[in-house]
């Protein structure tokens, strides 16, 4: 009996397995909206057999994307194309999840295969960009951005929201708000990028304030009965990391107290000089530890994609879910390869029916 294949249950949605495809940027949107490779790609992936399937890093506001190339939710026509998406993710049996997220101090970057770094400030697809303290993230990114203002700090708060509900009546189930990778949130937790000295910076509750307050709002509009997760960086790599985990758990614990129904625990990826320890499903212990010391369920990510790997950190009750990213996008029907490497009985069911049939009699007859 694998653990990778048992059905997971959080608030009323319920997931045939615990396989999720994580958030994924495709740069590939025109003024934030889903363009004709996204349909495809997200139903090809809810095909392939995972339980979860979150839609990419999409911006809460135009000066919150990270490429001019990202998908958006701050207009009515962004979520018309992506209630398509939830749509198709939902008639291929995987629930339908959406990351928000505002790109702080690394928005306005070139995609990756662009070069990764800051558009000139002259260049006609420039515009200004926010975080907690005029600090630039350096490396690649190199532009400084501008202190927010307590008004812009309510105002993105209030963009979060209002993509939320946006979000909610697109038909997605599964909310994730984006609180890691050095972003606007997780830029506000760090010391690396928040020197502020008002209500918003100071010791871990001040750096914490924003991600509260945001999480407070969304809960606002968004539904009891639906999963609303957060993607976290709860460790930085950088030296100081018992510090930085022991404020991060601290303030997963007030997440959970203010609502939050599961942790997507990540990096914090808020300075290039910190040294990942990068290996084969090198976050699970930290994932594992997060959900002992929280009582919070957790996903995590970053190469856990051999089936062995999938199937020990669900079983040894590390992780609650599994994200596999870079090998979906390699071959969608991966689950069908784990599910077989597993020894799930009748591995093909995994796929849609139109393939799991012919997969069947071809096996048997083999
Ligand atoms: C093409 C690509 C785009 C990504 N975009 C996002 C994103 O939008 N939001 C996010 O939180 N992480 C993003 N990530 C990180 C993935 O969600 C995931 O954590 C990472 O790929 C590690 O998992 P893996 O080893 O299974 O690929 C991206 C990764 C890739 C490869």
């Amino acid at each position: 009996m694998s653990a990778l294949f048992t059905p997971f249950t959080l608030k009323d949605i319920t997931l045939r397995n615990r396989i999720a495809v994580p958030p994924m940027c495709q740069y590939s949107a025109t003024d934030g909206l889903v363009s004709d490779w996204h349909l495809p790609h997200y139903a090809s992936l809810a095909r392939g057999g995972a339980g979860l399937v979150i839609v990419e890093a999409t911006a809460v506001s135009p000066e919150g994307r990270i490429t001019p190339s990202c998908l958006g939710l701050w207009n009515d026509d962004q979520a018309a194309g992506l209630a398509r998406i939830a749509q198709a993710i939902k008639a291929a049996g995987a629930v339908p999840g959406i990351q928000i997220g505002h790109a702080g101090r690394k928005a306005n970057a070139n995609s990756p295969w662009e070069g990764d770094d800051h558009i000139a400030a002259d260049d006609t697809r420039a515009w200004e960009t926010l975080s907690p303290s005029a600090l630039a993230f350096g490396g690649n990114l190199s532009r400084v951005p501008r202190e927010m203002t307590l008004a812009d700090i309510a105002r993105v708060r209030a963009d979060f929201a209002a993509a939320a509900r946006r979000a909610l009546a697109a038909g997605f189930e599964w909310l994730e708000l984006h609180f890691a990778h050095g972003y606007l949130a997780q830029s506000f937790f760090s010391p690396h990028a928040n020197q502020r000295t008002d209500a918003y910076g100071g010791d871990a509750s001040g750096r914490g304030r924003f991600l509260l307050e945001t999480l407070a709002e969304v809960r606002q509009v968004w539904p009891e009965h639906l999963p609303l997760t957060a993607r976290f960086g709860v460790i930085e790599y950088d030296g100081d990391d018992e510090r930085t985990l022991a404020e991060s758990i601290g303030l997963v614990r007030a997440f959970r107290a203010g609502g939050l129904d599961l942790l997507n625990v990540s990096v914090n990826f808020t300075t290039p000089s910190a040294k990942v320890p990068w290996g084969p499903a090198f976050l699970a212990p930290v994932a594992e530890r997060v959900r002992r010391e929280t009582g919070l369920p957790v996903a995590s990510s970053w190469g856990i994609d051999a089936a062995a790997h999938a199937e020990r950190v669900v079983a040894g009750k590390q992780m609650d879910l599994v994200m596999i990213g870079r090998a979906m996008l390699a071959n969608p029907h991966y689950p069908y390869a784990l599910a077989r490497e597993l020894g799930v009985e009748r591995p093909s069911w995994v796929l849609p029916a139109p393939y799991a049939h012919w997969l069947e009699r071809y096996r048997l007859q083999s």
